[in-house]
């Protein structure tokens, strides 16, 4: 339940900026090369199956700069305008405590991030992000939340 309020609120406070964002949203996506990541298949997974693997970060790393971090800032560091994705990750991985952690739902996390990239976020006919559904494979999404998952807030 933490973890859904803390991402309902940080969405609407964005929304407030959202003019600004705009002015980034005409480049275009690219596709990325998954080829030496292991083949995912067509259904879709909840939670994120390349966690810590080297390979997918790497991919995940130069698939984030060209597709990501106009808005969400480079190495993931965000500038104020888009939320700050290691924060995101952080909601879970930081709370000391084994068992609150897992509480955490850490699967509900990475759902979340699968299905925002997917959809974008598009409100009243204002894209704040678009969506990568058909763009980006999901072996790409979880390349990218792989190297997400690698950068801490401090
Ligand atoms: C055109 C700018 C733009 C691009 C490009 C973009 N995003 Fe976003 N993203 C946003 C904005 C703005 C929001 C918050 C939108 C809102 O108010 O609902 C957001 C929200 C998110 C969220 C939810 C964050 C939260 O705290 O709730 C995730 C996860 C996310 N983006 C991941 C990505 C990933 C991964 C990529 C690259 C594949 C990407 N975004 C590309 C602008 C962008």
């Amino acid at each position: 339940m933490f973890v859904r309020k803390y991402l309902v609120a940080s969405a609407a406070t964005l929304a407030l900026v959202s003019g600004v964002v705009m002015a980034h949203g005409d480049v275009t996506p690219q596709a990325v090369d998954v080829t030496s990541l292991k083949p995912l298949g067509d259904d879709m997974r909840d939670s994120n199956p390349y966690k810590g693997d080297k390979e997918a970060i790497r991919v995940g790393s130069s698939a984030y700069n060209q597709n990501c971090a106009r808005c969400h800032g480079l190495e993931a560091i965000s500038g104020g305008i888009s939320p700050d994705l290691r924060k995101l990750n952080d909601v879970c991985t930081t709370l000391a405590n084994k068992k609150a952690r897992d509480a955490c739902e850490v699967e509900e996390v990475d759902t979340y991030f699968r299905n925002t990239v997917l959809g974008g976020r598009v409100r009243n006919g204002n894209v704040y992000m678009p969506p990568f559904a058909g763009i980006l494979s999901q072996e790409a999404i979880w390349a990218i939340k792989s190297y997400v998952e690698t950068r801490k807030f401090e």
